[in-house]
């Protein structure tokens, strides 16, 4: 049985978590997708709404016999992997300029809990260039999305600002 924890901020997800994910699934029998609960960051979505939607858009995902579970978690990573008995962190690398600082966290993670090993997935072509933070960015400047994140996650961003 491999689990695997798939960490992020998840504000929103985006099309190309999606697609790290469906690819994870055919390496590991269990991936928990755990949100990072960031106290001192002011995130556009609550945990709870992260949740949700990233709830909704799993029952889209190819997962073959892999079982996916949402979650979130404080402190540490390395300690939530061992209490959730992971193996592995998946974290997706869409270009060089993600890796010295994907770099830098998987050495620290390897130090702090030599067991848990982090594995690298590349994301379609299509998706390297899709960031939470660039979708915000061009939401909040009236872009359109379509494509880039599922359609339940435009939706909630409009109804967030339209209220
Ligand atoms: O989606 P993000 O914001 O790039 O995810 C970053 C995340 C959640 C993977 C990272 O910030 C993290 O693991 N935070 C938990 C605290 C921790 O373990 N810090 C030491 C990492 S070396």
């Amino acid at each position: 049985m491999r689990r695997a924890i798939y960490p992020g901020s998840f504000d929103p997800v985006t099309n190309g978590h999606l697609d790290i994910i469906e690819r994870g699934c055919k390496l590991f029998d269990e991936i928990i997708i755990a949100i990072l609960v960031h106290p001192e960051k002011k995130p556009f979505f609550t945990i709870d709404e992260r949740r949700e939607m990233l709830a909704e858009v799993l029952h889209d995902i190819k997962r073959g016999d892999c079982v996916l579970r949402v979650d979130d978690f404080q402190g540490l990573l390395v300690h939530y992997a061992i209490s959730q008995k992971a193996h592995a962190i998946v974290r997706g690398i869409r270009a060089i300029s993600d890796y010295e600082y994907e770099l830098q966290m998987a050495l620290m993670n390897r130090r702090l809990e030599p067991g848990i090993e982090t594995v690298f997935m590349m994301p379609a072509e299509k998706y390297s260039y899709v960031s939470s933070r660039l979708v915000k960015e061009v939401f909040q400047l009236g872009g359109v999305l379509d494509g880039l994140v599922p359609a339940v996650v435009q939706r909630r961003m409009k109804e967030k600002v339209n209220g």
